[in-house]
């Protein structure tokens, strides 16, 4: 069992450096696709998505002389680490979505956020009046002030939040700053020095890769201001080894016919990854920079975090009746 659950960590691991770290990434050249799709092989994602949209806006751009920039109707406000960047770019596959390109960071900023609604709609991408406008910056989840803020705003606003393995997420968000310190020549900490408190030999509570793992606390504070039906509670591994699932609840939940299919997003079994024909790239995969090792962890420690965060886990299922594959 234990074997089993590490071996399934590491491989959630490997996937993990695939995907959140990297993806920023390698535009590959679309290779084949399977056969019951040849015919279409000859429209670009681009220009499919156009006609979509030529299609069902065409009225509304009669009617309304074109787009504006609007407040978003749903904002993905988490986790860090968990691919909320991956999910985005899944959406923007959707004719009907449109989002922001940067992280926005409003309610998490008291500068930005002073500068008021207004500043914030002018960061948003142009769209027709039946369009959904997404803005993602994974800070909010853990931001004191942010539900309260975003419900001030629009309080039937729609929420997506992603989780991963709260394990394989601290890992994550170690192994993105130790990159982004080694690439800056600053020094480093050892995992096990953040993760570990050395007096007690316990978990690190002060480890705030530890503390936004703990997802039961920062949902306890969505759950204040929002409905649990208003916040979606994407599973962000599932994401990764089966997108197409997860991106159709998303979908669903946004209320907007299901659009993206297996034509739009093709897993390459060699590089071990997905790619997407997107609307500005028509090729694009997440992909796996060359040279990034993710440093070793003892099995104990992993253990550690695992029975850390295990009754956590459990309460965190009961508050938001949905369970995952953690433990
Ligand atoms: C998958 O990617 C590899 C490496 O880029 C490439 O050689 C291969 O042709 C791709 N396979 C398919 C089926 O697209
Ligand atoms: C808030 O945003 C401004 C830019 O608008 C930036 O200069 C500042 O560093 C940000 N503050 C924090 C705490 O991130
Ligand atoms: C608030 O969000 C809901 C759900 O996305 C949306 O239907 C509504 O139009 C939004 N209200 C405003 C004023 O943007
Ligand atoms: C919990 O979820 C299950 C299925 O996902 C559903 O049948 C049940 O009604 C939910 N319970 C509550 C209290 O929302």
């Amino acid at each position: 069992m234990k074997y089993k659950g590490q071996q399934a960590l590491s491989i959630a691991f490997v996937l993990c450096m695939t995907v959140c770290l990297t993806y920023y990434s390698n535009v590959a050249v679309w290779n084949s696709v399977s056969s019951n799709d040849l015919e279409k092989e000859t429209l670009t994602v681009g220009s499919v998505r156009k006609l979509l949209e030529e299609e069902e806006f065409v009225t509304e751009r009669v009617g309304s002389n074109g787009q504006q920039k609007r407040l978003p109707q749903c904002v993905i406000i988490g986790a860090r680490k968990c691919g909320t960047r991956a999910l985005l770019e899944f959406l923007g596959l959707h004719p009907w979505i449109q989002s922001a390109d940067q992280e926005v960071h409003f309610f998490d900023n008291n500068s930005n956020y002073n500068r008021g609604y207004e500043w914030y709609k002018e960061h948003m991408p142009y769209s027709y009046p039946r369009q959904i406008t997404v803005e993602k910056s994974p800070r909010y989840f853990i931001t004191e002030k942010a539900p309260e803020r975003i419900h001030q705003m629009n309080s039937s606003i729609k929420l997506i939040v992603l989780l991963r393995n709260p394990t394989t997420r601290v890992i994550s968000d170690y192994t993105q700053v130790y990159y982004n310190k080694i690439a800056k020549g600053k020094e480093v900490d050892k995992f096990e020095d953040l993760v570990i408190d050395k007096k007690t030999n316990q978990i690190n509570t002060g480890y705030r890769a530890v503390q936004i793992s703990i997802y039961y606390n920062h949902l306890l504070r969505w759950l204040k201001f929002f409905k649990r039906e208003q916040i979606h509670v994407v599973d962000g591994d599932k994401l990764i080894t089966d997108p197409l699932s997860e991106i159709n609840k998303v979908e669903q939940f946004l209320g907007l016919p299901s659009k993206v299919t297996q034509n739009n997003i093709y897993f390459n079994v060699t590089r071990g990854f997905y790619c997407m024909r997107t609307p500005k790239t028509d090729q694009k995969c997440l992909g796996l920079t060359k040279g990034r090792k993710h440093p070793h962890i003892e099995p104990s420690i992993l253990r550690k975090l695992n029975e850390f965060f295990r009754p956590y886990n459990k309460k965190l299922y009961a508050l938001i009746n949905q369970t995952f594959d953690w433990d």
